[in-house]
């Protein structure tokens, strides 16, 4: 079977985030879990781990069963909201691997790769109502000129509700 990703740079960045036991650790970006694994080995039975990922299919794919784990399906630029909701004010560290994932990529259907004849899609998160292609068709090109270079908007997302959770309606965010 096809591994769902393998991480890159993964004892270096756990090491970067030098980890203490009982401590709190995000990781925005969950994917195939390799960080978040990793992250969990060094955790002691008070340290917690809050995994984000807006794909679901990462999140249903994950094998790990940890009660110091907890997954959320979301956009990660909500992260500060959710960890409100649970009481947490400060984490002792922050993960982002940021791109796609080789799953992403090798699923011919989800639309990132040029490798097979197929809808150019490239949601992150399939529940979004519009696909890359239909963004392109219907965008006048002064919104599609400014796409690369459009941050998110970080600072104005503690006021929006999370679009990405399975319970509220699809969404283009
Ligand atoms: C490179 S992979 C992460 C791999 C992961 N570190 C591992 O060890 O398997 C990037 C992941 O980030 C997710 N992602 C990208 N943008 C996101 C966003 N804005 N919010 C939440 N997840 C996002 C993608 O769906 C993908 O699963």
């Amino acid at each position: 079977m096809m591994k769902y990703h393998v991480p890159v740079l993964l004892n270096e960045s756990i090491s970067g985030l030098s980890i203490k036991p009982e401590g709190t650790y995000l990781d925005l970006t969950y994917g195939g879990g390799g960080h978040s694994k990793k992250i969990l080995e060094k955790l002691g039975a008070k340290g917690k781990l809050i995994s984000f990922d807006r794909d679901e299919s990462a999140l249903s794919n994950s094998r790990t069963n940890n009660s110091n784990l907890e997954l959320i399906k979301s956009n990660f630029k909500f992260f500060d909201n959710h960890i409100k909701e649970r009481g947490i004010d400060k984490v002792d560290g922050i993960l982002a691997d940021l791109g796609v994932s080789s799953h992403q990529i090798d699923k011919l259907e989800r639309g990132f790769t040029y490798k097979g004849d197929t809808k150019l899609d490239m949601r992150m998160n399939i529940r979004d109502s519009l696909d890359a292609a239909e963004i392109i068709d219907f965008s006048p090109i002064t919104i599609l000129s400014t796409i690369p270079t459009s941050p998110p908007n970080i600072t104005s997302s503690s006021k929006t509700t999370d679009p990405d959770n399975a319970d509220l309606p699809a969404s283009t965010q």
